[in-house]
């Protein structure tokens, strides 16, 4: 015991010693940050970067068609991890055992802790949804995946347009691309009038073979949140993909990260940060170049620039294909040739919650991503080098920036709360957000 409390004083000696000579290091590092993040700053405000509390209603933006609500949020939280609203399955053993929240699973940073999500066919979790295979009785063509990496919803609020190429969402970048909005892959509702996350929510859920009927709600005790959610919506209209979709959307605009290290550095508690960090994040808004694209709030952009990386059928993984449209990136939706390859500059906050980045989740470790950039070679031959970006270009970062960048990326950009985004349970009363016999196991619902 006597041992332990030398041992221990002498740490807090040895630390205190440190802080103090570190002291106007450290002081310099916070007004070097402050400088670089108010010069990266669409408005150059630091404050520009803060983000705002997750019940902060009045502050996060929303769709004027589908105001933020409390009991709103908590209607979309309930059905988004409900697994008993996956009545829609292509087979009777899929039924009932899959969610949203498969693939954007809040301890993976809202993404699938696996290569590629699985939804509809899939079957078990792991720990962190990382062992999540094809069940068997599923042909690969039957099962609910993508042909892209799905993208983190942490900060999905700050997202116009939606998916990868954008397509979702009749304003921002998309103002001007009416033309194409009748080609197919659902954008036909983005003359709707809504928002990115609003318009895609309305074809995801069918597209992910989630049910929304009244006879369904009544059996699982949903009809009375809709009654009060959607009190002002004619009885017959209630019910739907619709309104469902706008609670959906609600809840994802709350999932906000704000309790990272870095958004309590901003607020101005400077010891909230650590020192890597603050090396890593005075790199990614200077000489790491991170900020020339990812400058929003979130931390990404509404730029679309091609990197030149690996597509997901270039791998392993299941029905994805050379033809997809989605490998075209922005120009698959519209069409034109200058937009071919180009993919959204996505938010980076809790991105590192779980392994593979880019859209066809080529680089597995958030290590190789930054080498990626530092290195700014395309590893995609299919992409022409005219249509890389100009801001992607080497770094020579030495091995330590290099190591500080991580660290910003994956503890000062890490809220560690995202829990506090996922029900105690849900309506159905069913395991979630899987319920598949190996799920069961994994997520200890027996
Ligand atoms: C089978 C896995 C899977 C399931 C299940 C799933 N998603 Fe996704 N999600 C993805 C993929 C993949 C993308 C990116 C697709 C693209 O851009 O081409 C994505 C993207 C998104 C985005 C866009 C984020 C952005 O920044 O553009 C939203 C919003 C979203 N999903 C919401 C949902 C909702 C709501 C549900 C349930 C109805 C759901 N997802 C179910 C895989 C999934
Ligand atoms: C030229 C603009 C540009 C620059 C500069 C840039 N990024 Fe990105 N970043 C993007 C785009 C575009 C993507 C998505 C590319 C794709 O998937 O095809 C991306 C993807 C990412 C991802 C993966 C997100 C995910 O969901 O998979 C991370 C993390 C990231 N960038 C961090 C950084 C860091 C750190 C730096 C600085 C070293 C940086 N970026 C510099 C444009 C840029």
């Amino acid at each position: 015991m006597k041992k332990k409390i030398l041992v221990f004083s002498a740490l807090v000696f040895f630390v205190a010693a440190c802080t103090k000579d570190k002291m106007p290091v450290l002081v310099e590092l916070d007004n070097q940050l402050r400088n670089l993040v108010s010069a990266s700053s669409p408005d150059g405000s630091l404050d520009f970067y803060i983000l705002p509390d997750e019940t902060d209603y009045e502050n996060i933006p929303a769709d004027p068609k589908n105001p933020l609500t409390a009991k709103k949020v908590e209607l979309g939280k309930f059905m988004f991890y409900d697994t008993g609203l996956a009545q829609d399955a292509l087979k009777p053993s899929g039924i009932g055992t899959y969610s949203c929240a498969t693939c954007h699973i809040p301890e993976a940073g809202f993404k699938p802790g696996s290569f590629q999500g699985i939804a509809d066919g899939g079957l078990g979790f792991g720990i962190n949804g990382e062992n999540r295979v094809r069940n068997t009785e599923y042909e690969e063509s039957e099962l609910d995946v993508q042909d892209a990496r799905a993208l983190s919803l942490v900060n999905v609020a700050y997202v116009t347009n939606t998916f990868w190429n954008g397509q979702f969402g009749a304003f921002g970048v998309n103002e001007g691309t009416e033309d194409v909005w009748e080609n197919d892959e659902g954008t036909e509702r983005n003359h709707l009038g809504f928002s990115g996350i609003e318009t895609q929510n309305f074809e995801g859920l069918i597209a992910h073979r989630i049910s929304i009927n009244k006879p369904l709600l009544d059996s699982i005790g949903y009809t009375p949140m809709f009654d009060e959610v959607f009190a002002d919506v004619p009885e017959e209209e209630r019910y739907t993909v619709e309104t469902a979709s706008l609670a959906f959307s609600a809840y994802l605009r709350s999932i906000i990260s704000n309790k990272a290290p870095f958004q309590n550095w901003l607020r101005g508690n400077e010891a909230a940060l650590d020192y890597e960090s603050k090396k890593g994040a005075i790199l990614f808004f200077s000489k790491a170049n991170c900020y020339t694209c990812h400058y929003n709030q979130n931390l990404g952009s509404p730029e679309f620039h091609a990197l030149g990386v690996n597509d997901m059928y270039q791998q392993p993984s299941y029905s994805s294909e050379e033809d997809d449209f989605r490998n075209l990136g922005r120009g698959g939706f519209t069409l034109n040739e200058e937009d071919l390859y180009k993919f959204k500059v996505p938010g980076i906050y809790n991105n590192a919650d779980s392994d593979f980045f880019f859209h066809g989740a080529s680089v597995k470790k958030i290590e190789e991503l930054v080498e990626y950039f530092n290195l700014a070679e395309p590893e995609n031959s299919n992409v022409p080098l005219s249509q890389i970006s100009k801001k992607f270009k080497p770094l020579n970062l030495t091995q330590e920036e290099k190591e500080h960048l991580v660290q910003f990326l994956k503890v000062g950009l890490r809220d560690p709360n995202l829990d506090r985004y996922r029900p105690s349970s849900v309506p159905s009363g069913l395991c979630f957000p899987n319920a598949d016999p190996q799920s069961i196991i994994d997520l200890g619902c027996q």
